[in-house]
């Protein structure tokens, strides 16, 4: 009896636990990524661009930068001017693919994605100088990514 009972509670355990995990991935994907406000709102520059040349991996961090020729600006265009532009202006680098603290973070060339970036902070100088640093996970080029995004930045100003 008292086994019986026991094993139903493992059972109910087991069962809630496995239902608790599925539930986890189906809603948030296996790897916890934060509201796209909060992405949008921790990068100071959001644009749209694609990967043409891979550069060499970041022997320290284990990570990549890459060469991306930008297509628009959706937030921060401002923010980027002098040495970060490269090749008459419309191409930059961008650092950090590969880095784990990132969900979404790998790219290959002919990648075209939206990019949340920083400029690079002066501790990662001079390997990282005058680069952009990816911030939070790459996205997708569709109608509705491009709108919600436009959106979370309309909804602040930025100067
Ligand atoms: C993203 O930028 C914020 C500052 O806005 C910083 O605190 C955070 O560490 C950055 N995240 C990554 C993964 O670099």
């Amino acid at each position: 009896m008292g086994t019986g009972r026991k094993r139903n509670t493992n059972l109910y355990v087991w069962t809630v636990m496995v239902l608790g995990i599925l539930y986890q991935r189906y809603c948030y994907g296996s790897c916890p990524e934060s509201e796209l406000e909060k992405r949008e709102e921790s990068a100071n520059i959001v644009l749209t661009g694609t990967v043409e040349e891979i550069m060499n991996m970041d022997p320290v961090h284990n990570t990549y930068s890459c060469k991306v020729r930008v297509w628009r600006y959706l937030k921060g265009k401002s923010k980027v001017n002098g040495e970060v532009l490269l090749e008459g202006g419309n191409k930059v680098m961008i650092g950090g693919f590969g880095d784990p603290g990132i969900c979404d973070n790998e790219v290959a060339t002919g990648d075209t994605r939206i990019f949340f970036v920083n400029m690079a902070p002066e501790y990662m100088w001079p390997a990282h100088q005058n680069e952009l640093m990816l911030n939070s996970s790459l996205m997708r080029i569709t109608l509705r990514n491009l709108e919600e995004v436009e959106h979370c930045v309309e909804g602040r100003l930025h100067f």
